[in-house]
């Protein structure tokens, strides 16, 4: 019997995954993996097993009555878990905090694989996860472990979900408690990390994308095209990367491989740094291509918290309107789960 693997990202930004069987309940799916899904009934009559689904091909059924899901709910994309069953890998929404279902955040075991620095600005870490590989949604991020400290940061991934090695990109700050540690970092440390977290994900690219970075939250954008690129995408893609100064401009090879392997990608950089001869100065709001602001696009914004306040800023006062709005703040010393750092908007 096939089966799909379902995405569950409760309210506090931890997601789950479980597999369901073709023809298998998503609530009984849940329930397997001994994940308590909110339910009441179980039959279509309560409601109470509401979610939104945000991808996937599913079938809803004609057993449950309009109290429970009505017509107008059902064509926006809510479902009831109890009806849903599922023809393709499927991300849903749950309207309530994992621990409520019984539920949390993963632990990994990881060892480094690579530390390699980028200029003083920033530095590549790669680790190798034991056991399964981690399953998250591109663009969702991590708490890691800073060894011997018992705190944590976190980091987005900057590489495709579900393979053993992961990737993370990571501003070099001066002081700092994990860029102490990873500037002392060797091939083979071990490291703990949990997750994954984060609402900021790839939705599906039914209209062009806009992907605003600010510094190294270039991250999330990296797993996300390489999973766009993965999949064949010809949507209209256009990532605009703005920096402070030129030295914290990385990994722009990866960026241009990104052009060859995407038909419809382009990307340009921006440096704010006035004293740069950079061709692009200034903020990246002041690079936003017309040909796509225009017509409907979905934007995702990602990078410190003043640069993503700005953009926001930005769009209110000139108007422009994307059919959604998707950003992640990179808050120094976010507590776990970091949720309010995290938003996402329909601004249709
Ligand atoms: C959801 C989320 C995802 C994130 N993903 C990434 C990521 O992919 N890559 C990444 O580089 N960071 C990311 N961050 C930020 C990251 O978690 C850390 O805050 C950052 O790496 C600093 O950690 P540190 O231990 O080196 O410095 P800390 O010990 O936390 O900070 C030392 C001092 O520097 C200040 N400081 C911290 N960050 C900055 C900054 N950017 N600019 C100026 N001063 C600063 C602090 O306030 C403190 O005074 C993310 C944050 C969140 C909330
Ligand atoms: S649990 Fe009652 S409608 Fe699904």
């Amino acid at each position: 019997m096939s089966s799909y693997t379902i995405a569950l990202n409760f309210e506090d930004g931890v997601t789950r995954f479980i597999d369901c069987g073709a023809g298998e309940k998503v609530l009984d799916a849940a329930y397997r993996a001994k994940i308590n899904l909110p339910m009441d009934c179980s039959d279509g009559v309560c409601g109470t097993c509401k979610c939104r689904a945000e991808r996937g091909s599913y079938d809803l059924g004609d057993d449950y009555i309009e109290d429970a899901l009505t017509e107008d709910e059902a064509a926006e994309g809510l479902v009831l878990t109890c009806q849903m069953t599922v023809s393709s890998d499927c991300v849903l929404a749950v309207p309530v905090p994992s621990t409520v279902c019984k539920t949390g955040q993963q632990k990994f075991a990881a060892t480094v694989a690579r530390v390699a620095p980028h200029k003083d600005a920033a530095i590549v870490l790669e680790l190798d996860v034991e056991g399964a590989a981690p399953v998250f949604l591109p663009g969702q991020y991590v708490n890691i472990d800073v060894p011997g400290s018992g705190d944590h940061r976190s980091y987005s991934f900057s590489t495709a979900p579900a393979e053993g090695r992961v990737g993370f990109v990571i501003k070099t700050i001066p002081g700092g408690l994990m860029s102490g540690w990873l500037a002392r970092a060797a091939v083979g440390d071990r490291i703990d990390m949990t997750g994954p977290l984060g609402s900021f994900y790839l939705r599906e690219p039914v209209r062009p994308l806009l992907f605003l970075a600010g510094g190294t939250g270039l991250a999330p954008f990296l797993s996300m095209l390489e999973v766009l690129a993965r999949a064949g995408s010809t949507q209209k893609i256009h990532l605009i990367y703005g920096v402070t100064r030129d030295l914290d401009l990385v990994l722009e090879d990866e960026i241009a491989a990104y052009a060859a392997r995407l038909p419809n990608f382009t990307y340009s950089t921006v440096v704010a740094d006035e004293a740069s001869a950079h061709p692009r100065k200034g903020w990246v709001t002041q690079h936003m291509p017309d040909d796509l602001t225009d017509g409907g696009f979905d934007l995702y914004l990602c990078g410190p918290p003043a640069m993503v306040d700005a953009v926001r800023r930005h769009l209110d006062t000139t108007g422009v309107a994307p059919a959604n709005f998707h950003y992640e703040k990179f808050t120094p010393n976010a507590p776990a789960g970091a949720a309010a750092a995290t938003d996402t908007a329909d601004a249709a």
